[in-house]
């Protein structure tokens, strides 16, 4: 008997961003056209048949693209066919990006390494003059003015729009939606990293690589948080991670017969973290002296998790590198599972951690005030006590992994599932629009004073700490991520959390003149950048007020220090002097 399949429309991919015909049947096949309304929910229940690679192959895949890649700085009016074609004598080309809005930078990644060692043998030395070259021969190349072939000005290269342009071009695009689940897929398909932008990041990650071969010739250094967790904002920072535990490796091999009375002389240290703070310290050096890629370099050795500070000019990204953090990497495929495992996490997560920059929550700079991962571990939590959960809890993900996904970290068990298929759809049916309210209503009366957050268990738990905010580390189960939050910065963000929550009440339908549903929770930012709003103040009673009940239920009844209160009202994120380090507020 004849079997028919009725198409019933086009769909994008929450997690992957592909795109995809669906059938009646429940089957898919990609399609390269765009999609306008894309349903959110439905592409939820469809989206198990697309979970692909594990987090460990797909980084491993990046990264070997990553290592065929080259950069080449061009003048800005290069004649970008032509350059093309000269480079493809070297070898296949597999995929070429160009960017960067003063001079045009061209990402190149050859099929075959071959390709780069042919440009590498084409390229000279700077010679001699006021100054003498270090001659290392990095993958960062420079197109000089005598060989480019160039073009008029029609031919100018795409500027990349810096975040308040971003942000404008957000803002009118999310008038034209005609519903709030609308504007919030908009929001991600706006401010993701892009394809290119994670291609750049794992190169530079590689460029690390090369340069810090040179001290430890078999080093890994590859990316993790934002920028690969799915959760990346255009022009989020680039952390990474130097393997320090791969060097060891040999150690356990096979082809090191266990028996051999052979090992290396090497220097030893009193401690792993003074191992790591001394390669740091030359990681630091090399950038420094070695590479005219990196600047503004920052030793930042004696936080709880040492870290080097930079910045790449030619990418233009600010860069953490972090060594013995592996456990940040586990941490970063738990959050990217989480994204996987169901589309309305991504939305929720780029709707808060947007609202949260543009009323000041958060800043670029650290803190006293919340950060972006306790953001999103506050998302996950308030999607785990959903009823019917939205997404599992760690312990979960945790019973469904196999032998091969086990793994403990200095005693610490931070298993999870590598096969995401494993894990059951949820049952809950609400929309990401009514999410997001539930979000601003949970924390707005949330008993941060009583209870804390761990989303091991997906409960909460009575406070073990003084901090005005406790969220469990879920591996760490000892630490407190959010112990650098003060109150007044809790405080702000209860008040908020509550203000957004009555925006969302009264401008919950879309109407021609007013900024409306998601608009009006990021009108502060765009206040800030100058840009036209209705002006209406929407919360209605005075900020003193306000302040100094919620500071009342909050803190005072546990700990009555008033000076705190005064001293905290003073400070905000732009301006607060007591800046710590990533890590070091654990
Ligand atoms: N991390 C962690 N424990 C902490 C802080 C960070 O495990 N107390 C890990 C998380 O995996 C996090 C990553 O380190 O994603 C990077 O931290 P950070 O840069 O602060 O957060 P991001 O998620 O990268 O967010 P942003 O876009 O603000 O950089
Ligand atoms: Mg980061």
């Amino acid at each position: 008997m004849a079997m028919y399949m009725r198409y019933l429309g086009r769909l994008r991919c929450g997690a992957c961003g592909l795109r995809f015909r669906v059938f009646s049947d429940g089957k898919r096949c990609f399609t390269s056209k765009a999609v306008t309304q894309p349903d959110v929910l439905m592409e939820r229940k469809l989206q198990e048949t697309c979970r692909r690679k594990t987090f460990a192959q797909e980084q491993a895949d990046r990264l070997e693209q990553a290592h065929r890649s080259i950069l080449i700085k061009c003048p800005q009016k290069v004649n970008k066919p032509q350059l093309l074609k000269s480079l493809a004598k070297h070898g296949n080309i597999a995929h070429h990006h160009f960017f960067g809005s003063y001079e045009t930078m061209l990402l190149l990644q050859f099929e075959r390494r071959d390709g780069i060692l042919s440009v590498k043998q084409s390229c000279s030395m700077p010679r001699p003059g006021k100054a003498f070259p270090f001659p290392a021969r990095s993958r960062v190349i420079l197109m000089t003015r005598h060989n480019e072939p160039t073009v008029g000005k029609a031919d100018l290269p795409d500027r990349r729009s810096p975040e308040n342009e971003r942000f404008q071009d957000l803002l009118e695009m999310l008038r034209h939606h005609s519903n709030i689940n609308g504007q919030l897929e908009e929001l991600v398909q706006h401010m993701q990293l892009t394809e290119e932008d994670i291609r750049l990041r794992f190169l530079v990650s590689s460029l690390l690589q090369d340069l810090c071969t040179a001290i430890l010739p078999s080093i890994q250094i590859q990316p993790f948080g934002s920028s690969v967790n799915l959760f990346g904002r255009v022009g989020c920072d680039l952390d990474m991670f130097l393997d320090i535990g791969s060097l060891n490796f040999e150690r356990n091999s096979k082809r090191v017969q266990q028996d051999s009375p052979l090992e290396f002389q090497v220097k030893m240290f009193k401690s792993e973290r003074q191992a790591t703070q001394t390669i740091l310290s030359l990681v630091g050096k090399l950038l420094r002296h070695i590479s005219p890629s990196f600047d503004s370099i920052q030793e930042v050795l004696k936080a709880r998790c040492p870290v080097l500070r930079f910045c790449h000019s030619p990418s233009n990204l600010n860069c953490d590198l972090t060594a013995s953090n592996r456990i940040a990497l586990y941490m970063s495929e738990t959050l990217k599972a989480f994204a996987q495992i169901d589309a309305r996490v991504r939305p929720l997560v780029f709707a808060i951690r947007c609202w949260a920059r543009a009323q000041n929550l958060t800043s670029s700079v650290s803190g006293t005030w919340i950060t972006n991962f306790s953001l999103t571990l506050l998302v996950l939590f308030f999607l785990q006590q959903r009823s019917p959960s939205v997404i599992p809890t760690i312990s979960d993900l945790r019973k469904h992994a196999d032998r091969r996904d086990h793994r403990v970290l200095d005693g610490m068990n931070c298993t999870i599932v590598s096969d995401l298929s494993k894990i059951a759809p949820s049952n809950n049916e609400q929309s990401v629009e009514d999410l997001l309210h539930g979000f601003f209503d949970f924390y707005g009366s949330f008993p941060f004073q009583k209870k804390s957050i761990n989303l091991r268990t997906g409960q909460m738990q009575r406070r073990s700490d003084n901090f005005p905010m406790e969220i469990i580390n879920p591996f760490e189960e000892n630490l407190n991520v959010s112990k650098n939050v003060n109150v007044r910065q809790l405080v702000h963000f209860v008040e908020l959390s509550q203000n957004a929550s009555w925006k969302l009440e009264k401008h919950h339908q879309s109407s021609s003149n007013q900024s409306w549903g998601l608009m009006t929770l990021l009108q502060h930012w765009s206040n800030q950048q100058g840009s036209v709003t209705d002006g209406t103040s929407l919360h209605p009673r005075p900020k003193a007020e306000r302040f100094n009940d919620l500071y009342q239920s909050l803190w005072s009844e546990k700990n009555g220090n008033s000076e705190e209160m005064q001293q905290t009202r003073n400070s905000s994120p732009q301006t607060d002097g007591d800046r710590q380090v990533k890590g070091q507020t654990e």
